[in-house]
């Protein structure tokens, strides 16, 4: 019945809120490797914990692009931003990912959904130090940069490493590298093995791991089975009150582990 896949949820979220050590786990039913509008439910779980968890005021939000969150941006509701002066700000520069999947469009979405304002970073983070540095020194990218730094609160999600890698279109040998270091998971441009080590991480512009401890909102989703390994990794790093928003696939295979 209803009531006892309600009780099966909440009974996955306390599980799997223990085995990765972090206070809140919200599943919804479902596995988006099948179904995208899994995605959809997380959207309206993003949508409720953003409404909890932000004070009233004013608010700088920093957003991870992807498909997730893109897709995440769309079910965002008006109300957020009763009461609220939000601002979002892309989390990192642009990883080299197609359009309509890059930070900066899904933030100017966000702003769009919730009546909020938003910023674009233009700096390209998949090209040589020597070149984004100089553009580091720009006034109207450090204006943003020092946004980044002010914000408190995040939006993210989780990749696997070698779809994140191919589709970055990182360098031959360093998808090589991954291979060998084993890479499973992928967030805010590190790249970590099933221990949860840090084998890489792509230039560091925009926020860092260790930014995410004084955030009061962080909020991590990602969904499917398929994902299961990616998130484990990147948990070992996650802040205590990462709020992670996941589905039943990836919270069934994760507990299976
Ligand atoms: O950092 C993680 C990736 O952006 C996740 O991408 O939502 O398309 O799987 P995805």
């Amino acid at each position: 019945s209803f009531i006892d896949q309600l009780l099966d949820l909440k009974q996955l979220e306390l599980r799997l809120s223990q085995k990765l050590g972090i206070e809140n786990c919200l599943v919804v039913a479902g596995d988006s490797d099948d179904q995208l509008q899994v995605v959809d439910e997380m959207g309206k779980l993003v949508t409720n914990t953003l409404k909890t968890l932000l004070p009233h005021g004013r608010n700088i939000i920093a957003a991870m692009g992807g498909t997730t969150i893109a897709q995440i941006a769309a079910c965002l509701t008006p109300d957020i931003g009763l009461q609220r002066e939000l601002l979002f700000v892309p989390a990192r520069g642009g990883l080299g990912e197609r359009m309509e999947i890059q930070a900066n469009n899904v933030c100017a979405r966000m702003a769009r959904r919730t009546g909020g304002k938003s910023r674009s970073l233009y700096v390209p983070e998949q090209v040589s130090e020597s070149t984004y540095r100089p553009l580091l020194k720009e006034p109207a990218v450090q204006e943003v940069v020092n946004l980044i730094g002010q914000s408190n609160a995040v939006i993210h999600s989780i990749g696997t490493a070698m779809h994140m890698a191919h589709r970055r279109s990182m360098a031959p040998e360093v998808i090589a590298m991954l291979n060998k270091k084993k890479a499973v998971g992928e967030a805010f441009g590190y790249f970590f093995d099933e221990k949860g080590q840090i084998v890489y991480r792509i230039s560091r512009i925009g926020i860092q791991l260790e930014d995410l401890a004084s955030m009061e909102c962080v909020i991590a989703v990602a969904g499917g089975t398929s994902k299961a390994k990616a998130i484990v990794s990147y948990m070992k790093h996650a802040p205590k009150q990462t709020c992670l928003i996941t589905d039943e696939g990836a919270a069934k295979a994760i507990l299976k582990e």
